[in-house]
């Protein structure tokens, strides 16, 4: 979607300045043309000179060149440009775009700009939740821009909160999806389950598992960018970042997930399991704190939860497209493919803990895809979001091919 494609990458001087050199080459990587535009202040994060590298233009900084005296046009530059995204913007650019505060080339050229600007916002959460930060960038969205959402999670300063720049993969897949035409997954409807179930043992505590819900917050933001209508069932999970157009049903016990799929599940195309479902719950559940006792320890008694999964798996229909995933640790393709089998999938995503780079809380993940006729494609270790990306392609195929 973005080859060929003129990109204007702003960068003000924040400490996720880093991460545009990374925004920046794979904007390149997608076949973007990227000019980089920098404040001053973020020649001090991040150096003109790796930024020019990545991009192979020089990077503008100022109005024109001093031992030259070549002028930079704005104005020419917000005509070459087919979007602009400033990424860090930080709450002085963001305010000074608000304002047309026009002091230096990056500004100026937003003001010239005739083309959609994406702004990426990165600060620390209390300069993020500031009354005049949410007034600038409510100012900046009425005026047409969009907003990159930062997400939340531990800051420079070592505070946890709301204000980490959006990761560059999902930079560059929110300007792809604006310049696709047409979706491949337009007009079908998905499921997908993300994240634990906690099991109560009392009101104070649970048993759970590690899971983040990042596997599958990814997964529903890919299909959500395939132009699929996305509802999400999460189990307790913070800090992941969701995409405008996926319906969030929030869950915590795996008795609520099973009974969120079946609500939706007879209208759904496609359906894809990336919950870690506990599988078993507690029989002997109490209504009141267990008290700690001096001489005995409390008897948890198990029962087995449903399978969600299976449950789906036992009405499928032919129209519709039920995808597993397995969390192995030994025996991996012969437990994935029993499972496939059991719940009556059509595909199962086989993660292995034995893996480096797989499996829960971490930011990537190496996955097979077992079919249920015995065809097996194994791929690399990637980002969360790439392998979502790659599944979602993947679906695509198995629909177009159904
Ligand atoms: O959330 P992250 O930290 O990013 O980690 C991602 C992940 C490791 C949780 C994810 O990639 C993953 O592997 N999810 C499946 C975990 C698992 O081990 O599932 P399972 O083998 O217990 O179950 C197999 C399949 O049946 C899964 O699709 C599961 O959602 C489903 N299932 C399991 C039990 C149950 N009672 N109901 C189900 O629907």
């Amino acid at each position: 979607m973005l080859k060929g494609k003129h990109i204007i990458l702003g960068v003000t001087g924040g400490i996720a300045a880093y991460k545009s050199a990374q925004l920046a080459r794979l904007l390149i990587k997608a076949g973007a043309e990227v000019q980089v535009i920098m404040t001053p202040s973020a020649r001090e994060f991040i150096t003109p000179l790796t930024m020019s590298t990545l991009t192979g233009k020089p990077v503008i900084t100022e109005f024109f060149t001093a031992n030259t005296g070549e002028w930079h046009s704005h104005v020419d530059l917000g005509i070459w440009a087919d979007a602009m995204v400033i990424a860090p913007a930080t709450a002085c650019t963001i305010g000074k775009m608000a304002h047309g505060v026009a002091d230096n080339m990056l500004v100026t050229t937003y003001l010239s700009a005739k083309a959609p600007v994406f702004v990426a916002p990165a600060m620390d959460l209390d300069m993020m939740a500031h009354p005049s930060t949410s007034a600038n960038l409510s100012l900046l969205r009425s005026y047409g821009n969009h907003i990159i959402e930062p997400t939340s999670g531990e800051l420079a300063s070592h505070l946890i909160g709301k204000g980490r720049m959006e990761e560059p993969e999902r930079i560059v897949q929110v300007l792809s999806d604006y310049f696709s035409e047409s979706k491949p997954l337009k007009g079908k409807r998905a499921l997908v389950t993300a994240g634990p179930t906690y099991e109560r043992i009392d009101p104070v505590r649970y048993i759970g598992n590690f899971s983040s819900g990042k596997m599958g917050y990814s997964v529903a933001n890919a299909l959500a960018s395939a132009g699929a209508d996305v509802t999400l069932v999460s189990g307790p999970v913070s800090g992941q970042n969701l995409s405008k157009n996926v319906c969030l049903i929030k869950v915590e016990s795996a008795i609520e997930m099973l009974n969120a799929c079946k609500d939706v599940w007879h209208d759904v195309d496609i359906a894809v399991m990336s919950a870690a479902v506990a599988d078993y719950r507690v029989a002997n559940q109490s209504q009141c704190k267990i008290k700690r006792e001096r001489d005995s320890v409390p008897n948890i008694v198990l029962a087995k939860n449903p399978d969600i999964a299976a449950t789906l798996g036992g009405t499928k229909k032919d129209h519709q497209l039920l995808i597993g995933f397995a969390l192995e640790t030994d025996n991996e393709v012969q437990n994935a493919t029993d499972k496939l089998s059991r719940k009556n999938l059509d595909a199962i995503v086989l993660n292995s803990l034995r893996d480096a780079g797989s499996g829960f809380g971490i930011d990537t993940n190496k996955i097979t895809i077992i079919d249920k006729t015995g065809n097996i494609i194994a791929y690399p270790v990637k980002s969360k979001p790439e392998v979502a990306t790659d599944l979602v392609n993947y679906i695509i195929d198995c629909i177009s091919n159904k």
